[in-house]
């Protein structure tokens, strides 16, 4: 720059166009503005970006200065070939008095407007080019001479580079935060595996024992197998309420109309009367919880009687709900069983077994910890402890 004023009215123009960049958060837009950003500061008449894809072609390819009619008869998106492929491919900055001349250079199509002067640079982040931006007719002070005119100088070039830069930056910023609400995504489907698991799965198990029980008594005990048939299709429309409170969140039912010590009593009443297994639940003072903790604690109890029942062979199970913590504000939850226990360390997280891993998620969800104490031979106690509160 050579005038007094031009430094700063330019820097000012970068700054303009810096902060546009950074107001958005979506990858196109961002690209958008760095393109008519560029355009407008280095005075050419086309600008554009375009960002490859692994198959020799662009993912995206922004342009500013061309109508959307002119766009449209253009026809597909350029290859990657010629001096794109320098800029992309070779990361080299390309400036060029006429384009047209250059031996690279490789036709374009009828409808592709007339382009002389050139300025193109890859967008790089460190050794990685992210895309290549450029511009076409450096627009000249005085009236148009038809060839190679004015030119971009190597200041424009500088200019150029500095907007790479931060297109960089905000191309690398915009991945990330589309990452991240992948990942908000995946989060919120593991959340989802966990409830359904908890809510819906327990229950399915007990209608197919039901199921079975009703089958063996159909000849033998018509009149019973009737009831157990009549069980089933309660447990089936259970499931179901289940299945749509995890869909819009909802808490079990039973939480609000009896409260958690009532609804646990008659959870390990039920399974008492339909396995061999004693199931005893007990409880001492415990104070009111916040619904979320009261929640948890159900559910945990729930998968940790279902483990029991399910895979210890046990004599007994015994549940309890105790007074906890220093103020005795919170609550100790207890499931043992005599069963035939486990290598807590043996389970291998991955793959099908969700209720220890969903315990455990669900424990620390609400400020609470989980401990499992079994080993083989030896039964098995599971504790959680939440911190109650107001
Ligand atoms: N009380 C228990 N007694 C004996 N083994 C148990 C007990 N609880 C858990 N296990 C063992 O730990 C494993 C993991 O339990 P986990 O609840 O995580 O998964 P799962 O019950 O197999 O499947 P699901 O995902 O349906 O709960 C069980 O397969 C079982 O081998
Ligand atoms: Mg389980």
């Amino acid at each position: 720059m050579t005038t007094g004023s031009a430094p700063r009215s330019g820097l000012a123009a970068v700054s303009a166009a810096l902060l546009a960049m950074n107001r958005h958060l979506e990858v196109r837009d961002v690209l958008k503005t760095i393109v008519s950003s560029a355009r407008e500061l280095l005075d050419a008449e086309y600008a554009a970006l375009g960002v490859p894809d692994d198959h020799g072609g662009f993912a995206q390819f922004v342009v500013d200065g061309v109508s959307d009619e002119q766009w449209k008869a253009i026809g597909p998106l350029p290859r990657r070939h010629g001096i794109l492929a320098a800029m992309l491919d070779d990361a080299t900055p390309q400036r060029l008095a006429d384009v047209r001349a250059d031996p690279r250079f490789g036709g374009w199509p009828d409808a592709h407007p007339e382009m002389a002067d050139f300025l193109g640079l890859p967008v790089a982040d460190g050794d990685e080019v992210l895309g290549a931006i450029f511009l076409a007719n450096k627009r000249c002070p005085g009236p148009r001479v038809p060839g190679p005119a004015c030119g971009f100088t190597a200041e424009d070039e500088e200019l150029l580079a500095l907007l790479a830069q931060h297109a960089a930056i905000a191309l690398t910023n915009a991945r990330l935060y589309e990452r991240s609400r992948e990942l908000t995504i995946a989060g919120e489907r593991t959340r989802l595996a966990h409830e359904l698991h908890d809510a819906v799965s327990q229950k399915l198990f007990s209608l197919r024992l039901t199921a079975q029980a009703a089958a063996t008594l159909v000849h033998r005990d018509p009149e019973r197998a009737r009831d157990e048939i009549q069980q089933v299709a309660a447990l089936a429309a259970e499931a179901a309420d289940e299945l749509r409170a995890v869909v819009v969140e909802l808490r079990p039912a039973a939480l609000d109309e009896d409260g958690l010590v009532a609804t646990l009593r008659t959870h390990a009443q039920v399974l008492d009367r339909a396995h061999t297994a004693r199931v005893a639940f007990r409880s001492t003072g415990v104070r009111a919880l916040p619904a979320a903790q009261e929640e948890a604690v159900l559910r945990v109890a729930q998968e940790a009687l279902h483990n029991a029942l399910r895979h210890a062979g046990p004599g007994r199970v015994d549940v309890s709900l105790d007074r906890h913590g220093p103020q005795g504000q919170g609550a100790l939850l207890r499931v043992a069983d005599d069963g035939r226990g486990f290598d807590p360390t043996a389970v291998h997280r991955a793959g099908r077994h969700l209720g220890l891993v969903s315990m455990r998620d669900r424990a620390g969800g609400v400020g609470g910890s989980l401990t499992v104490e079994s080993a083989p031979g030896k039964g098995t106690v599971i504790e959680m402890e939440v911190p109650g509160g107001c």
